[in-house]
C-alpha cells in the first residue's frame, strides 16, 4: 500500500493561508530535452494538484505567483506563450474550479496584461465572486516593491483629500491600501527549484510567514510534496518576538 503523509497532518493547525512562488518550470523542461513552455504546461497542472490539496484540508487562500513584474523581461515568445496558457487553462478548467467553490481574485498590474487575458479573468473573478471554499489569488504582473508604492500612491491621496488624517496610518489602516486587503497574511510561504529568495513576492506581507524551500521543481509538485510542507510548517514555533515560555 502506498503510504500518504497526510496523516500525519494535525487538522487543528491548519494555515488559513499559503503562498507558493512555483519555480522551476524551465529547468523541468530543460532537464527533459523540451521547450521552456513544455514546462510551464505542466506546471499548470500542479496549481490543480495544490487547489486540491486545499479543498482536502480547508485552507482558506491560496496565492500562487504565476508571473511577476520582472518576468515581462524574458523573450517575447515565451511571455505570449505563458500569456495563451492563462487563457486555455481557465477556459479548461473553469467550470471544476467552480464547482468546487473556488473563488478566484488577481493581484498585480493587470491593465499591463494583454486585453484577451484581462477579458478572461475578468469573466473569472466575476463568475466565481460568491464563491467561498477557498480563494485562489493569482499573483499577476505582481511584485511586492509595486503594492507597496501603489498602496502608499493612493494613501497620500486620501491624505491630500482629506479623508485619511496622516496621524491615524497603522499597519492595520495601511493593509487596506494593499493588493491584498482583507486577506490575511500568509502564514506559509513554499518556494519550489531549490532557489532560497523571494524575488519581489509579497514583501509586505511575508513579514511574519513560515519559509520553506524545496528541491523539487513546480512542474514534478505534488499532493506529497504539499503535505511535507505543511507538516514541517507545524512542527516550527511560531514566537513572534516573544520567548517559548511565554507561548505555553
Ligand atoms: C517559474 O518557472 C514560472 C515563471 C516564472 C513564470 P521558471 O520559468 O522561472 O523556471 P526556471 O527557474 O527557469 O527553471
Ligand atoms: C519568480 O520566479 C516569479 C514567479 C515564480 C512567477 P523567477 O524564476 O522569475 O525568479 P528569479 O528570477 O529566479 O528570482
Ligand atoms: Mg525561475
Amino acid at each position: 500500500m502506498v503510504m500518504s503523509n497526510i496523516d500525519n497532518i494535525d487538522k487543528n493547525k491548519i494555515p488559513q493561508h499559503v503562498a507558493i512562488i512555483m519555480d522551476g518550470n524551465g529547468r523541468w523542461a530543460k532537464s527533459r530535452n523540451k521547450i521552456r513552455l513544455a514546462g510551464h504546461q505542466e506546471g499548470a497542472k500542479s496549481v490543480k494538484s495544490a487547489i486540491e490539496v486545499c479543498g482536502e484540508l480547508g485552507i482558506k487562500y491560496l496565492t500562487v505567483y504565476a508571473f511577476s513584474t520582472e518576468n515581462w523581461n524574458r523573450p517575447q515568445s515565451e511571455v505570449s506563450g505563458l500569456m495563451n496558457l492563462l487563457v486555455s487553462s481557465i477556459d479548461k478548467e473553469f467550470e471544476e474550479i467552480n464547482k468546487l467553490g473556488v473563488r478566484i481574485r488577481v493581484i498585480g498590474q493587470t491593465d499591463k496584461l494583454p486585453k484577451s487575458v484581462q477579458k478572461k479573468l475578468s469573466f473569472a473573478i466575476e463568475n466565481t465572486k460568491y464563491n467561498t471554499a477557498l480563494n485562489f489569488v493569482i499573483a499577476l504582473s505582481y511584485s511586492g516593491r509595486w503594492d507597496i508604492i501603489n498602496a502608499v500612491k493612493t494613501l497620500a491621496d486620501d491624505c491630500r483629500k482629506g479623508t485619511v488624517n496622516p496621524d491615524d496610518i497603522d499597519d492595520e489602516l495601511f493593509e487596506n491600501y494593499l493588493a491584498t486587503a482583507g486577506i490575511p497574511d500568509p502564514e506559509l510561504l513554499i518556494r519550489t527549484s531549490g532557489e532560497e529568495r523571494l524575488s519581489n513576492f509579497l514583501l509586505y506581507q511575508l513579514a511574519y510567514s513560515e519559509l520553506y524551500f524545496t528541491n523539487v521543481l513546480w512542474p514534478d509538485f505534488s499532493k506529497e510534496v504539499f503535505y511535507d510542507a505543511l507538516i514541517n510548517y507545524q512542527k516550527r514555533e511560531r514566537r513572534f518576538g516573544k520567548t517559548s515560555e511565554q507561548l505555553t
